[in-house]
């Protein structure tokens, strides 16, 4: 067998363009703008590219974006009464704060100041718990991306066996807890994990996060498995890779998500997706 590729890249494109028409029509039936607010402590390069990709997703959509750019040593309190004023501006329907953040300041007491009703990125405690008591209205971007592209090429996920590698609050948990929403049997392995064949070897679906190139091998899965490699890992020789040996494992696979080009785009337009949910549920909250 020879897996299908999901091309995330242009189920991203299509996506994106029925979110710039929500927002078009948004604009001409209530004279609102979706709004977002990044705020970068810092100058991580990783983060720096991050946050550029995010703003001009922004502006193709027509989201209008602001960027809160802090010095490295900035004061935690400072931080804190830029994410104040943030939650008081009306113009404004999400607000991120990349993380990581400088080590002098406390993360969750950063994230738990942000608004939770403008918590586009969905780190909030507040949306951590509605996701495991399952009706979350910010569904953290990565991991929903992944959703969205189970769902687009109509991967059937009740009653089915999904191997999640990878425990992070960003993407496995998150992830656990959506699919298991969705009633699959979920197992999650991470860095501890004896074995790791012995569970993915298990999986009709495998989601991957682990920042490993190359963890997960053909032996270690079965035929006609779903793959989803959310890895990105960038080798000596400049390449850009997932945790999944592709070349190996898509002989395998019935699908699979290629590195670039698979899991990353949807991760922004995820993003896209809430600022907008935001902004319109701001609409309707007025009327
Ligand atoms: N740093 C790495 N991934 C993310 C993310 O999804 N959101 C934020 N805010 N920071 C990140």
């Amino acid at each position: 067998m020879t897996a299908r590729i999901i091309d995330g890249k242009a189920i991203a494109k299509k996506l994106r363009a029925e979110y710039a028409e929500r927002i078009v029509a948004l604009k001409a039936k209530h004279g609102v703008v979706p709004g977002i607010a990044v705020i970068l402590v810092g100058d991580n390069p990783a983060s720096e590219v991050y946050v550029r990709n995010k703003i001009s997703a922004c502006r193709e959509t027509g989201i209008h974006s602001e960027l809160v750019r802090l010095p490295a040593d900035a004061p935690e309190a400072e931080v804190l009464a830029r994410i104040d004023a943030l939650n008081a501006d009306p113009a404004v329907h999400g607000i991120l704060v990349q993380l990581p953040l400088p080590p002098h300041i406390d993360v969750p007491k950063v994230l738990e100041r942000i608004d939770v009703s403008k918590d586009v990125d969905g780190f909030h405690l507040y949306n951590v718990g509605a996701l495991v008591v399952g009706n979350t209205v910010f569904p953290p971007c990565t991991p929903f991306g992944v959703q969205k592209l189970l769902e687009h090429e109509n991967v059937p996920i009740e009653g089915r066996n999904v191997v999640v590698v990878g425990a992070s609050n960003i993407v496995g948990k998150p992830m656990a807890l959506m699919l298991m929403k969705q009633e699959a049997t979920v197992c999650i392995c991470h860095k501890k994990t004896r074995n790791l064949g012995m569970f993915t070897r298990l999986a009709d679906i495998l989601v991957v996060a682990a920042g490993v190139p190359g963890l997960i091998s053909a032996d270690m899965v079965k035929e006609g498995v779903v793959v989803i490699d959310v890895g990105i890992n960038r080798l000596p020789d400049g390449r850009l890779v997932g945790d999944v040996d592709f070349e190996d494992v898509r002989h395998k696979a019935s699908l699979i998500t290629p590195v670039p080009g698979g899991v990353g785009p949807m991760t922004i337009t995820m993003l896209l997706h809430n600022t907008l949910g935001s902004a319109e549920r701001s609409v309707a909250a007025k009327v």
